[in-house]
């Protein structure tokens, strides 16, 4: 299944931006901005990231033009054409390129005072276990007293809503994704992980589970998205 997942991302790079902006109304690049601002608040000193399963390097852009000057961004993903693209659309900026699967970082403990991810922790979610194990794998290569900083979709509280959303999510994702990137089980299958992640109470509980401690969550769009932030 890992593989899979990694072979459906090797299908998307030129794509996935535009997919997202359209689904989205644009709405992604703001959640993605209020991620990374919530991660930056309070910061100061020289500090270290990482932006793990970048696929287009936009949250890994943003944390190096919102953070301090002091700060070096690493951008790591496993799909090496996603990384290859994020590697162009950054030219010019300080930011590092890393191939790296979350389950297995290749970087020591305690190594980075802030970690961020965007819209991933569903794909990480996909199998079972695997979400646990990256976030304990996060949790040991941030430096203690770091955070980690998660923006991803979630399930809204109000029964209506968030039949609202399921309905729209089944609608649009695949319909969408194929006639723009061509891939349609890719895209049926990113809208069923979707369907299936978890609340954002249950996602806070994950995180604890995993040895996180502060965990605070914002809902966004009545619930459909939530930005997480913990400290080890
Ligand atoms: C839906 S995209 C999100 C990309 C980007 N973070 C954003 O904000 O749009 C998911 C990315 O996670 C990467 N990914 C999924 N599982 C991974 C894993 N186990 N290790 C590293 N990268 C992974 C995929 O290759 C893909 O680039």
């Amino acid at each position: 299944m890992n593989r899979g997942i990694r072979n459906f991302f090797k299908t998307l790079p030129a794509t996935y931006e535009l997919i997202n902006t359209i689904l989205t109304f644009g709405l992604d690049s703001i959640w993605r901005r209020k991620a990374v601002r919530w991660a930056t608040a309070g910061e100061n000193g020289q500090r270290v990231w990482l932006d793990i399963c970048t696929g287009t390097g936009q949250m890994a852009r943003l944390s190096s033009k919102i953070s301090s000057g002091n700060t070096f961004v690493v951008a790591a993903d496993f799909s090496l054409p996603m990384l290859e693209l994020a590697r162009r659309k950054s030219s010019g900026s300080s930011i590092s390129f890393s191939g790296a699967d979350a389950l297995h970082l290749p970087f020591g403990d305690r190594s980075f005072d802030c970690m961020t991810i965007g819209f991933a922790t569903r794909n990480l979610n996909s199998i079972e276990g695997h979400l646990l194990q990256a976030l304990r794998e996060f949790h040991r290569a941030l430096k203690p007293g770091g955070c980690f900083v998660n923006v991803e979709t979630s399930q809204p509280r109000s029964k209506l809503i968030k039949k609202m959303f399921h309905l729209y999510v089944g609608l649009t994702v695949r319909p969408v994704g194929r006639i723009i990137s061509g891939s349609g089980p890719g895209y049926a299958y990113l809208a069923n992980s979707i369907r299936r992640f978890h609340d954002a109470e249950r996602l806070k509980a994950i995180l604890l589970e995993a040895g996180f401690a502060r965990v605070e969550y914002k809902k966004l769009l009545f619930g459909a998205v939530a930005i997480h932030k913990a400290v080890k």
